[in-house]
């Protein structure tokens, strides 16, 4: 079916606009709020109000840059949730009213879920079912898909997400933030075997992270008294320790998942799948265990428009679309 889909991202600090159209991305723009790095974190109200001072200039450029006509647009998709429900709002009354101007459905669709299928974009050819592992700043799921819209939560965090853990042990060692990232790059110089953490035992598939970081910040502490210049000394090894520990968590559940399950492809998205170690290890369970690993472009990794653009084409197409009276949601439904 031919269409053209404008679609906002807006659940967190970013504020993101994309067209889709026939299946095909023309145009994704992100606009970043660096101010949060000086904050130490993101300030709901600050990204509420960049995002309304944003937003109209992003769909503007992502139309620019597609070349399409507002006049063109089948649909208006957007975040609905989960996500900072002041930040949500911005985007969906945006779209709101774009799609009651413009007499054309509104499409809301779930981050997760959106996250969930974004190693499928610009793509024709998904191979359900698969589990796909969710991994961000605000979210760490295992889900088992069956379909776009048949999609089972089957294991998730208790506490932290896993892209807070390394954004938290980063603020420890006084790295800014987002300090995921940061990790990653510092990691690239370190030793990963010599820190040892301990290991959280968190039933079936289920998660915890709060527990190693505040191991974490035990460790950090002790060691400063005894060496007030320890961090400095051992930046990269101790970066390489904690990531080390934080991916050998994930890996050890998705296997666990993989085998439950009996699948023969996962996908891999989220902020933290742009990790450069957790790829490395996706990559060795893909060449060793007969599965096909697909992870996101890095491009589609951290929050973007075009993954809510692309889940956006599957509900097009099976006319799930919603009333004007729809309200956002701040956690996983
Ligand atoms: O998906 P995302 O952009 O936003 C949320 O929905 O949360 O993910 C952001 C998270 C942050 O916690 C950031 O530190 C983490 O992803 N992240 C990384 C890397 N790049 C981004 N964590 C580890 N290594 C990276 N290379
Ligand atoms: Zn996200």
């Amino acid at each position: 079916m031919s269409k053209t889909i404008l679609a906002i991202e807006t659940s967190c600090d970013d504020t993101s606009a994309s067209i889709i159209s026939d299946g095909i991305i023309k145009s994704n723009v992100i606009s970043s709020q660096l101010d949060h790095s000086k904050l130490g974190g993101v300030v709901p109200e600050i990204a509420s109000r960049k995002h309304q001072k944003n937003i109209a200039y992003i769909i503007n450029e992502a139309l620019e840059k597609s070349s399409i006509n507002l006049h063109s647009l089948d649909a208006i998709a957007c975040t609905n949730g989960p996500g900072l429900l002041g930040s949500l709002l911005v985007g969906s009354s945006f779209a709101k009213s774009m799609s009651y101007c413009l007499g054309i459905p509104l499409i809301c669709v779930d981050h997760i879920k959106a996250h969930a299928l974004s190693h499928s974009i610009n793509s024709f050819d998904i191979n359900f079912p698969f589990i796909s592992l969710v991994v961000s700043g605000g979210h760490t799921q295992i889900m088992y898909i069956e379909s776009y819209d048949k999609i089972k939560i089957v294991g998730e965090t208790r506490d932290d997400a896993v892209g807070e853990a390394f954004d938290k042990c980063a603020k420890i060692i006084g790295l800014d933030y987002p300090g995921g990232p940061l990790i990653d790059k510092l990691s690239k110089k370190g030793d990963s075997n010599k820190y040892k953490f301990p290991d959280t035992n968190v039933p079936d598939l289920d998660f915890s992270f709060s527990g190693i970081k505040t191991s974490f910040l035990y460790f950090i502490r002790d060691n400063l008294k005894n060496d007030e210049n320890f961090i400095k000394k051992n930046i990269n090894d101790i970066a390489s320790s904690i990531q080390f520990k934080l991916v050998e968590m994930i890996i050890k559940k998705l296997k666990i998942a993989i085998k439950k399950y009996n699948v023969t492809n996962i996908s891999v998205g989220g902020g933290v799948a742009a990790n450069s170690y957790l790829r490395e290890e996706l990559l060795k369970i893909n060449n060793s265990f007969g599965i096909d690993v697909h992870i996101s472009k890095l491009e589609y990794c951290t929050d973007n428009a075009a993954m809510i653009a692309n889940y956006a084409r599957f509900m097009f197409d099976d006319k799930k679309f919603s009333k004007l009276d729809v309200v956002p949601f701040s956690k996983n439904k």
